[in-house]
């Protein structure tokens, strides 16, 4: 099974409020680019990562989040385009044509984990794709223009979809054609598929593989970087005593 990577960062950052866009900040001394290239670097299926970055980014994307990071897997760095899709899209037309599967992931998604995207690619059988969610832990609201309740979704059949998202790769770039030409626009690659009759499987994500936007995000991710860095102090002194 061949599986490229696409990653997309070449997003302007505003909600974050910052001057650095987001996916260049600092966490724990490395950009959060970097943090999201290196959760895919050993997972043994995936042959290429390609991160889709800001034209005016790449260099500074090659010499801080690749360059001296042991990262293989990147060869390359495409340009971003206008939109979320637009990125996707342009990654999508450097994809090597022989590859099977092309999984696509947020660039400032650095909590995923090599579980959750094993996972993901143990659930391709019997569908066109297969995407990480968790269920809503709030209730979900239809809301119109003028901020007045249009009605209330069921919390029990509602998902907060999250990245990777998998897809067979001439599948995903047939629904990118077809969107195009139709001129359609989704917030992630799956609705692409879904509109033209694929059939995406939802599979169990993570609290933790949070999408750092915001500002208090920031605050977020720093601790869940501790976190980790004490469980792996923990499992060492707990295999160093056994
Ligand atoms: O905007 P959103 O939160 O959906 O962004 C998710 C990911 O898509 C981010 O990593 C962002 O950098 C990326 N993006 C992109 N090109 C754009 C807009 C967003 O690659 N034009």
């Amino acid at each position: 099974m061949k599986v490229t990577v696409l990653i997309p960062a070449a997003g302007s950052g505003t909600r974050m409020g910052k001057g650095t866009k987001k996916q260049f900040l600092l966490l724990d001394g490395l950009p959060i680019l970097a943090h999201t290239l290196r959760r895919f670097e050993d997972v043994p299926e995936v042959t290429e990562i390609i991160p889709v970055v800001p034209e005016d980014e790449m260099e500074h994307c090659l010499t801080k989040c690749v360059e001296g990071s042991g990262l293989k897997k990147v060869r390359r760095v495409v340009p971003g385009g206008q939109q979320r899709q637009d990125s996707v899209y342009n990654g999508l037309k450097a994809v090597d044509p022989g590859t099977d599967y092309v999984m696509v992931h947020d660039g400032v998604r650095p909590f995923v984990t090599p579980d959750l995207i094993g996972g993901l690619l143990c659930s391709l059988d019997g569908c066109d794709g297969a995407i990480l969610a968790v269920p809503s832990k709030d209730t979900v609201k239809e809301v119109g223009r003028d901020l007045v309740v249009r009605k209330t979704i069921d919390r029990k059949s509602c998902y907060m979809v999250q990245t990777p998202q998998v897809f067979r790769y001439k599948l995903l770039m047939d629904a990118f054609r077809k969107a195009y030409a139709d001129g359609y626009y989704g917030t992630d690659e799956a609705s692409l598929v879904e509109k033209y009759g694929g059939k995406v499987k939802v599979v169990m994500g993570s609290y933790v593989n949070i999408k750092i936007t915001t500002p208090e995000d920031m605050i977020l991710a720093e601790a869940l970087l501790r976190k980790d860095a004490h469980d792996k102090a923990a499992a060492s002194r707990k295999r160093a005593k056994a």
